[in-house]
């Protein structure tokens, strides 16, 4: 055989079975270097998804095991020897297919079981829960709290210990939300609401991802969900509060006049502002002090409290003034086909200015 023939000769099945394998395996990981891990369960109803997940899995091995393991004693002892001859040839054995019928059926009914149990359970949603309304755009989520007032985007706060009730829509195409260490997917609809909750006592940051392909962008439609010890989840809300579209509709009445004065005089806030104004961000957005202030239906996120934001970009960068500058100069190369699209390119002045005034705004 030729040299030409051996580089050109496809590589063996396995060695293309073993790769998908490894890839599977890696992806299944937990920790902090796969964080969206289903198999690290941290609420009730992760909890309850993942004891069916198990359930059939070692079900699912005792088979495995059995069956094949019958067959490697089958094919070793009864394999062709020298002078054997033919074996006997037998057709059709009444009482082995009785067997091999019934013992699938009992496993699958004992599957079946905590399968709908787990159904049932998972689809009671919870007393006293906190409501949260999860909307999907391209591409990005809004969260609405509509008991705090309080309207958010890509990034969820919750209390530990307290049952979370999201009602899940879309504003545009079907997207799906899911935070894997939490709960299960569940698809966005137009003009109807799909319903999800979890209760969990993990306090931390939590990542999620869109599940349901929505467009160019659908893999960087990212989420976080960061659980909070109560007090600092109240002391969030009320933080979020100021300037809400859903409270006095997002005109801010302050503590004490002296604030009003010293906002109205700080001059980060005022070259934001204008800068704001003028380079068309209030096009899309609300922002608190602005005239969008009290607006809920725009095309992108509420931007009020961007400062206090972890990510920017429904996830893909993290929340730097770096990368808040380059988003803002160039967001058709940071995420191409996003609806971000600048009427004007922005002066390097008003990038600036419009850096602090967003960061100032937590
Ligand atoms: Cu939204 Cu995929």
């Amino acid at each position: 055989m030729s040299l030409r023939k051996v580089a050109l000769r496809p590589a063996p099945p396995w060695v293309w079975l073993s790769a998908l394998a490894l890839l599977v395996i890696a992806g299944c990981g937990g920790g902090e270097k796969f964080p969206q891990s289903t198999l690290v369960p941290k609420g009730d109803f992760a909890v309850m998804v993942d004891e069916v997940f198990m359930t059939t899995v070692k079900w699912a091995a005792v088979v495995f095991v059995l069956v094949e393991g019958a067959l490697l004693i089958a094919l070793w002892r009864f394999r062709q020897r020298p002078g054997l001859g033919e074996p006997e040839q037998v057709h059709g054995n009444a009482v082995l297919e009785v067997i091999w019928t019934l013992i699938p059926a009992a496993i699958l009914a004992l599957i079946a079981v905590p399968t709908v149990r787990a159904i049932f359970r998972t689809s009671e949603l919870p007393e006293d829960a906190l409501e949260i309304e999860v909307i999907g755009h391209q591409w990005w989520w809004e969260f609405r709290y509509p008991n705090q007032l309080i309207v958010t985007a890509n990034e969820m706060h919750v209390p530990a210990g307290r049952p979370i009730l999201l009602k899940i829509r879309t504003a545009d195409v079907l997207h799906s939300f899911w935070v894997p260490q939490f709960a299960a997917k569940r698809d966005a609809f137009p003009g109807k609401y799909t319903t999800l909750w979890f209760t969990t006592d993990s306090v931390g940051t939590f990542s999620g991802q869109c599940a349901e392909f929505c467009g160019l962008q659908h893999a960087r439609m990212g989420s976080l969900v960061v659980v909070e010890p109560p007090e600092e989840f109240e002391r969030w809300v009320a933080k979020e509060q100021v300037g809400s579209p859903l409270m006095n509709s997002g005109v801010v009445t302050w503590a004490t006049p002296a604030d009003s004065i010293v906002a109205a005089q700080d001059s980060v806030e005022i070259r934001g502002r204008a800068a704001f104004m003028a380079g068309g961000c209030l096009g899309c957005h609300a922002m608190v002090g602005t005239p969008t202030a009290g607006l809920l239906s725009l095309q992108g996120p509420n931007l009020s409290h961007l400062g206090g934001r972890q990510r920017l970009a429904a996830g893909i960068l993290a929340q730097t003034p770096e990368n808040l500058a380059r988003w803002l100069r160039e967001p058709q190369v940071v995420k191409e086909g996003s609806l971000m699209k600048l009427p004007r390119p922005l002066t390097e002045d008003e990038v600036g200015a419009l850096v602090a005034y967003l960061r100032a705004h937590r």
